[in-house]
């Protein structure tokens, strides 16, 4: 699999990860399996968060990393945290006791990578700096990131952090496309040219921050799937004809499509099914011409001015 590095970090990763959201809900045995494809694939990175089937994914993935026999030095293990149940929570008790609690399910002793999962409007940047001073001291966190924040967001943060934010994780997938629809309908007035994250593309490629993209294959948030949905049906047409065309099925034109954003996005995958996996696998260094790019563009309803 195509490598990158995230952000400026020496953490070089596949361009493709593992998004462990809906491991909860799998058996040790099935976690192996899907760890197993995993690995032989090239993936080398999984995302997890400490609200993830509330603790039960990661516990799941330790479980099944211990029973494959799988080397911690291998892989890197990313993790998040700031949501609590009905409030989000960026103190610094909240982090560092969030990711404490991470370690010991995951049973490790560090975190390649923690993000904050979701902006808390009550945060104060001190305390957060204070506790990634503390977690990077004491070797249980080596870098830091944020997720679904935008720039000002992480320009207020960074006033106070002394640590580099190497990666920020947002949805983005071919029917969920605000961060670049609004750079292509600029000065205009259709809906499409609203910005609704102050230009987070643009200021992540500038600040050398990776976009993760996640659920690369649903469209609104968590409604469903758009790939072999009859809701989409010129959509669908137009990537069953390009996978067909390259030999590889549609996850892998879906995924390929956000990889050849020159952003260098990383895609967070969250199939639990070990044979798409490796469907999906082939999107790695597949590259879609830019009239290919344009034209799912366009057959998933987006209109160029
Ligand atoms: N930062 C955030 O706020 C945030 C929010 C949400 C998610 N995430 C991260 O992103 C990861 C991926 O999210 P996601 O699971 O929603 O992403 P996804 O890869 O878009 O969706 C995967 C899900 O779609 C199902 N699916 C059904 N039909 C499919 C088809 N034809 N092609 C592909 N998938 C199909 C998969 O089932 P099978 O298992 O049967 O393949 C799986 O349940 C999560 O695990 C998490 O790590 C982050």
């Amino acid at each position: 699999m195509k490598k990158i590095a995230i952000g400026n970090s020496t953490l070089l990763t596949a361009n493709i990860s593992l998004g462990c959201m809906r491991l909860a809900s799998k058996s040790v045995d099935e976690a192996v399996t899907i760890l197993n494809t995993a690995r032989d694939i090239g993936i080398d990175l999984f995302d997890h968060a400490d609200i993830y089937g509330a603790g039960k994914s990661e516990e799941i993935f330790a479980a099944a990393m211990q029973k494959s026999a799988m080397s911690r030095d291998a892989l890197f293990i990313q993790s998040k945290c700031g949501i609590r149940k009905g409030c989000f929570d960026f103190s610094k008790a909240h982090i560092v006791a969030s990711v404490d609690a991470s370690l010991r399910r995951l049973h490790t002793d560090y975190l390649d990578t923690l993000l904050l999962h979701r902006p808390d409007t009550l945060f104060e940047p001190d305390e957060v700096a204070a506790a990634f001073d503390e977690l990077e001291t004491t070797g249980k966190v080596r870098y830091f990131g944020v997720s679904n924040q935008h720039p000002l967001q992480i320009e207020l943060l960074k006033k106070s952090i002394r640590q580099p934010l190497i990666a920020n994780q947002l949805q983005f997938s071919i029917m969920h496309t605000l961060m670049i629809d609004a750079g292509l309908n600029v000065n205009m007035t259709n809906p499409a040219s609203v910005n609704h994250d102050g230009a987070v593309l643009e200021y992540s490629r500038l600040h050398d921050m990776t976009i993760q993209a996640w659920s690369p294959f649903q469209y609104g948030f968590f409604t469903g799937v758009f790939l072999d949905n009859e809701k989409f049906p010129q959509l669908n047409a137009t990537i069953d004809r390009i996978a067909e065309q390259y030999g590889v099925k549609n996850t892998a034109v879906a995924v390929a499509w956000i990889l050849r954003h020159p952003a260098n996005m990383q895609v967070i995958v969250g199939s639990m099914d070990p044979q798409r996996l490796q469907d999906i696998a082939l999107a790695s260094e597949l590259r879609l011409t830019r009239e290919e790019w344009y034209e799912i563009y366009r057959a998933a309803g987006n209109i160029l001015p």
